[in-house]
C-alpha cells in the first residue's frame, strides 16, 4: 500500500504533481483562459458583494490560509485575514453577512475549524470550504465546497493535502478576480499557463531529492535552528518549521526576516543553520541583507532560490538549492517540496517514527 516507498509521507510527497493535476482539472477552461468552479454556489452578484473574507483553519491547513492571504488579496483586491481556528471565536471576529469565510481542512473534521464555521453561520456569513474528504462534516455544513482532489492523506504530517490546498487557492484567486473583474485577460492567461506547469517543475525536484537527504543529515545535528524569508516566502516558512518540528523533534522558528533584528538576532550564534527562502525576487536585496546580518553573526546559510538566480543568491549564502522558476505568486507550490524532504529525511537520519510522529493524531477532534 506505500507503493514502493519506505514511509507513507515519502509517497505522498511524491504524489503531488498528480494532486495538482486532478486538483486543477476539470477547474480550468479547455481553451486555457478562464477557471470554471462548478461547484461553487455564490453567483456573480454575491461574489460582488464581498467586503471583506476570513480564512480559518489549524496548522499545516492555517499555513496554507497564510499563502491563501496574499494570493486573494493580489488577485481579486479583496481585503483577508487569516485566523488560526482555536483563536477565532474568542477574538470577537466582525462577521457581518457580506464577509465571506474559508476554512481549510484535509480531514473536514477537526474540531476548532468547524467551531469556526459554525460561528459564521450564526452570523449571516456565507462558508466555502477547502477539504480533501468528500462528505465530511466541513464539507456537508458549509454553503460552497472547493474539494482538493489529492487522495487519502495516511502520514500525520500533511504534505500533498498542503500543496492541493494552494492549487485551490490559487483556482480560488482567479475565479473571484474574473468575476470581479480585478485582472486583465492576459494576466489570467499567464497565471493558468505557468500553473499547468506545476506539477512537472514538483517532478523535478523529486529527482533530486537525495541533495535534501545530505542536508538533512547535517542538519539533524542541531537541536536548534531557524527559517526565514519574506512575504510569501515567510508564510512557506512557517510551514517548513512545523513539519521540522512534528516529526524530527527539533525545535526551530519560522521569522519574517527582516524581524530577526527586533529581538531574535541574539540567538544566533556560531554554526546554528538558518534556512532562507528567496523566491520573492522584488525582495531579494531585503532578505539578503537579512542574510548577511546572520551569517556575520556565524550562522551556516542554505538557501531555497530560484533556478537563474544562483549568482545573484548564491554568493551570500554557504548552500543553495534551486527551484524551478515560476510566477512568484505560485512559488509557494514549489519551495515547500524541498523543506518536506529535508524534515523527511531529517526525522529518518534520527530514527523516529515519520509517519506516526509522537504526541499527535491525524485528525484533531477535541477543542
Ligand atoms: C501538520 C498537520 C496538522 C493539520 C491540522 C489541521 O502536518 O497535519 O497541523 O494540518 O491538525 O488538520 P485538518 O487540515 O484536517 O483540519
Amino acid at each position: 500500500e506505500k507503493a514502493g516507498f519506505d514511509h507513507f509521507m515519502l509517497k505522498e510527497i511524491h504524489e503531488q504533481p498528480q494532486a495538482y493535476r486532478d486538483t486543477m482539472m476539470g477547474r480550468i477552461s479547455e481553451d486555457g483562459k478562464s477557471v470554471d468552479l462548478k461547484e461553487v454556489e455564490m453567483t456573480d452578484e454575491q461574489i460582488k458583494a464581498i467586503s471583506k473574507i476570513h480564512i480559518v483553519a489549524c496548522g499545516t491547513a492555517y499555513h496554507a490560509g497564510l499563502v491563501g492571504k496574499t494570493v486573494i488579496e493580489s488577485l481579486a483586491r479583496i481585503p483577508v485575514e487569516t485566523d488560526v481556528a482555536s483563536e477565532y471565536r474568542y477574538r470577537s471576529p466582525i462577521i457581518t453577512p457580506d464577509t465571506l469565510v474559508i476554512v481549510v481542512s484535509q480531514s473536514g473534521e477537526t474540531a476548532d475549524t468547524l467551531a469556526a464555521l459554525r460561528e459564521a453561520k450564526r452570523n449571516d456569513a456565507r462558508v466555502l470550504a477547502i477539504t480533501n474528504v468528500v462528505g465530511s462534516s466541513i464539507a456537508r455544513d458549509a454553503d460552497d465546497v472547493i474539494t482538493t482532489w489529492a487522495g487519502p492523506e495516511i502520514a500525520v504530517a500533511s504534505t500533498k493535502a498542503y500543496s492541493s490546498q494552494l492549487i485551490a487557492f490559487y483556482l480560488l484567486g482567479l475565479y473571484l478576480a474574473q468575476v470581479r473583474g480585478t485582472k486583465t485577460q492576459d494576466e489570467i492567461t499567464e497565471v493558468i499557463d505557468a500553473m499547468k506547469q506545476l506539477p512537472e517543475q514538483v517532478e523535478r525536484i523529486l529527482e533530486q531529492s537525495d541533495i535534501y537527504k545530505q542536508v538533512a543529515e547535517a542538519v539533524s545535528k542541531h537541536s536548534n535552528l531557524f527559517f526565514i524569508g519574506r512575504g510569501l516566502d515567510f508564510a512557506v516558512a512557517q510551514e517548513g518549521s512545523l513539519k521540522l518540528k512534528e516529526i524530527s523533534y527539533i525545535h526551530s522558528e519560522a521569522y519574517p526576516a527582516g524581524e530577526l533584528k527586533h529581538g531574535t538576532l541574539a540567538l544566533i550564534e556560531e554554526g546554528i543553520p538558518v534556512i532562507s527562502l528567496v523566491t520573492q525576487e522584488e525582495l531579494y536585496e531585503k532578505t539578503l541583507s537579512n542574510i548577511k546580518e546572520v551569517k556575520a553573526r556565524g550562522a551556516h546559510v542554505l538557501a531555497i532560490a530560484n533556478a537563474g538566480s544562483e549568482a545573484e543568491v548564491g554568493r551570500s549564502v554557504d548552500e543553495l538549492f534551486a527551484i524551478p522558476k515560476t510566477l512568484p505568486i505560485l512559488t509557494p507550490a514549489l519551495s515547500v517540496v524541498p523543506l518536506q524532504l529535508l524534515s523527511y529525511h531529517a526525522s529518518l537520519a534520527l530514527g523516529h517514527d515519520v509517519d506516526k510522529p509522537r504526541n499527535l493524531a491525524k485528525s484533531v477532534t477535541v477543542e
